[in-house]
């Protein structure tokens, strides 16, 4: 690789019908929308002013913000505009249909009966036919949400997981064809599942046509990259902008020995960051998601947004750019494709990540990662201790109920270590020890740890680090199979229920990490593949375990324990209202920093949920008045007082009428 230019559940029965309550919702949407779509010649709904309707509604403020972004664009902005048209003409009546449904439910999103999985294609089932005919079992995990990893064209061996892309219009012949994706999402939406796919728009692969031509000379194309003749600038930018991979790929800056010229790559050396400064950049790369989304793609993961926007003097990410940038997104969307959502790649600290959502009145995206939660979580899971997270849920619960977090125990990425430590200092907790205790709970190198993880992007200088893992792997299961240890693997699994009812107590969309549902370990195969090697996170990219999810319906194994687990939790909250979104939801004191506890209320609904971080037997000193409660998993009845935990245990209590 060249180098880079720097140096530097009430009951089982009520569960079910819970499911086949929301299967048959989610049914129904697609249903309605088949009757609808044939209803149209017939019935002669004119939508013929639909398109001009939507522009009208958003051309002020949209030529408001393309003009301040680029002086002299209007000319730019019109052929947008004349070309957002086009797009929204090839746009299939189906997918129109479907669209104008979901505006007129536009909260279709918000309830509690979505539940994502996010795979790799390759990994999971080969090829976009073998995701096809395995979408039963994606069914019976009860997820109608599939985020399907990048899967357009990328360089074998520099394509970062597939975030290098040459060609944002071809799936990569290993996986099939565009008309595959096309099929696929059909399909998809024929059993009422959403797709979701990634857009990433930062960067391209070096081997991306505009690329080619940069390399080539062709002064137009360099325009829509960063190209320096000397380093003088790219130093100026190194003194304000952080590294993203530094150990793996240092520095923002790549020489190109060929034309003595240096590129801008905020990421790997192979992936040249995009000028949106030049207007043709973000013309083309909107008409490119749109292209996606006419496939039938429903969700758009911008990938990597805060970083789009580079101005010298500053650290280059989130910059007020970006905003006006997603904002247009958002409007864009809203005229070609209103049934699309905007998911931000938004892994960045609390404060920058919920400007994201815009205001009620400008919103940008629909829907964002819940990052610092994931990462709290960890952080207690390592010291059995939820006062950070008790504190971050307060702060998360406090925002409007329009704003949706996608919520994840694991994802393709490290864990990075955002904590809010200025907050922790209180207990006298420092940053640079309290990584380094994490990492090494996490790895398992801490004396008397359980968890088995590695660690990502060590930094040499500031002996900074990441983590990489399973689920699984991290809540003991590995360790403890490994030992042969029975009652090791029972408490290592009912920690991995436990962390999983705890993602699904949040409010907002639950996203499974495909593999996680049968507990699949770490997979070190990558160690071996010179490609991959030194890259960590293809530790938890391994490939599905076919094998093991036979035995998934056999609870007298791990993974059937772990899967008919889950699909209890997710049944019981697909079935109850107060796990949807607009819940109120607040923390309660547990008396107990080891074990947190949220109340969830809607209309006549109310939860205690409580969830036990330790591995001893405790008690959670809660007091809450109402009589008796029905423990959802075990149906247990008992009152909210005083309520015994097993280690690592959970329960989540609902207020029994009457
Ligand atoms: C996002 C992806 C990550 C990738 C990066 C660069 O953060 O989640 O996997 O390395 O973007 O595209």
């Amino acid at each position: 690789m060249r180098k880079k230019a720097d140096t530097s559940a009430k009951t089982e029965e009520k569960a079910k019908a819970g499911t086949k309550g929301r299967k048959t919702t989610a049914k129904r949407e697609s249903k309605k929308t088949v009757e609808r779509a044939e209803n149209v010649p017939a019935a002669g709904t004119d939508h013929s002013d639909e398109f001009q309707e939507r522009l009208a509604r958003h051309y002020d403020e949209m030529k408001w913000l393309y003009c301040e972004l680029y002086r002299d664009g209007e000319k730019a902005f019109e052929d947008l505009c004349k070309n957002l048209k086009g797009l929204y003409d090839a746009r299939k009546e189906s997918l129109k249909e479907l669209d104008r449904h979901r505006e007129q439910n536009p909260s279709w999103y918000k309830k509690n009966d979505l539940l994502g999985m996010m795979m790799y294609v390759d990994m999971f089932a080969g090829s976009l036919n073998g995701v096809r005919e395995k979408l039963d079992y994606i069914e019976e995990c009860n997820v109608n949400y599939l985020h399907l990893m990048p899967l357009l064209e990328t360089p074998e061996g520099r394509s970062d997981g597939g975030y290098a892309v040459a060609d944002f219009r071809k799936v990569q012949e290993k996986l099939g064809t565009m008309s595959d994706l096309e099929n696929l999402a059909q399909e998809c939406h024929e059993r009422g599942i959403s797709i979701c796919l990634d857009f990433v728009m930062n960067h391209t692969s070096e081997d991306h046509e505009w690329a080619v031509r940069a390399r080539r000379g062709e002064k137009e194309y360099q325009d829509r990259y960063f190209f320096y003749d000397s380093y003088d600038i790219p130093a100026q930018y190194e003194r304000t902008v952080p590294q993203v991979f530094p150990t793996t790929a240092p520095g923002n800056f790549t020489w190109l020995p060929e034309i003595s010229k240096f590129v801008m790559t905020t990421f790997y050396p192979y992936q040249w960051d995009l000028n949106y400064s030049n207007p043709i950049v973000l013309n083309e790369m909107i008409y490119n998601m749109l292209y996606l989304t006419n496939q039938g793609i429903d969700i758009i993961r911008i990938d990597a947004v805060p970083y789009i926007w580079k101005q010298l003097g500053t650290n280059c990410r989130n910059l007020p750019q970006v905003h006006s940038i997603v904002r247009m997104m958002r409007m864009i969307c809203e005229i070609v494709c209103p049934g699309v959502l905007l998911l931000g790649e938004v892994v960045m600290e609390p404060k920058e990540v919920v400007p994201y959502f815009g205001t009620v009145e400008k919103p940008e995206c629909h829907m964002l990662y819940n990052v610092t939660t994931m990462a709290t979580t960890w952080h207690s899971v390592a010291t059995r201790d939820v006062r950070l997270l008790k504190y971050q849920m307060d702060i998360i619960d406090s925002l409007p109920k329009e704003y949706v977090f996608l919520n994840y125990l694991r994802c393709h990425d490290d864990i990075g270590w955002g904590l809010d430590y200025p907050w922790l200092g209180q207990f006298g907790t420092r940053e640079v020890p309290h990584k380094k205790y994490l990492n090494d709970f996490l790895t398992g190198r801490y004396p008397g740890s359980f968890a088995r993880g590695e660690l990502y992007n060590e930094d040499p200088v500031t002996g900074d680090a990441r983590l990489c893992g399973t689920t699984a792997s991290l809540c003991g299961t590995e360790k403890a199979v490994f030992e042969r240890n029975k009652e090791a693997i029972e408490e290592a699994v009912n920690f991995d229920l436990m962390l999983h009812a705890y993602m699904l107590t949040q409010s907002g969309i639950p996203v499974l990490y495909s593999g996680d549902e049968i507990g699949q370990l770490n997979d070190y195969d990558y160690h071996n593949d010179p490609n991959k090697w030194e890259d960590s996170r293809y530790l938890h990219r391994g490939k599905f375990q076919w094998a093991l999810a036979q035995m998934r319906d056999r609870e007298d194994t791990r993974q059937g324990k772990l899967f008919q687990g889950l699909k209890k939790m997710e049944q019981i909250r697909a079935s109850h209202s107060v796990f949807e979104s607009d819940a109120q939801v607040r923390t309660v004191d547990t008396w107990d920093d080891s074990i947190l506890g949220l109340i969830r209320e809607k209309g006549e609904e109310k939860l205690v949920a409580l969830f036990n971080f330790s591995e001893y037997h405790k008690m959670a000193w809660i007091d809450e008045e109402d009589g008796i409660y029905v423990d959802l998993l075990s149906g247990r009845e008992i009152e909210a007082k005083g309520v015994r935990m097993a280690p690592h245990g959970c329960c989540w209590l609902l207020r029994k009428r009457g």
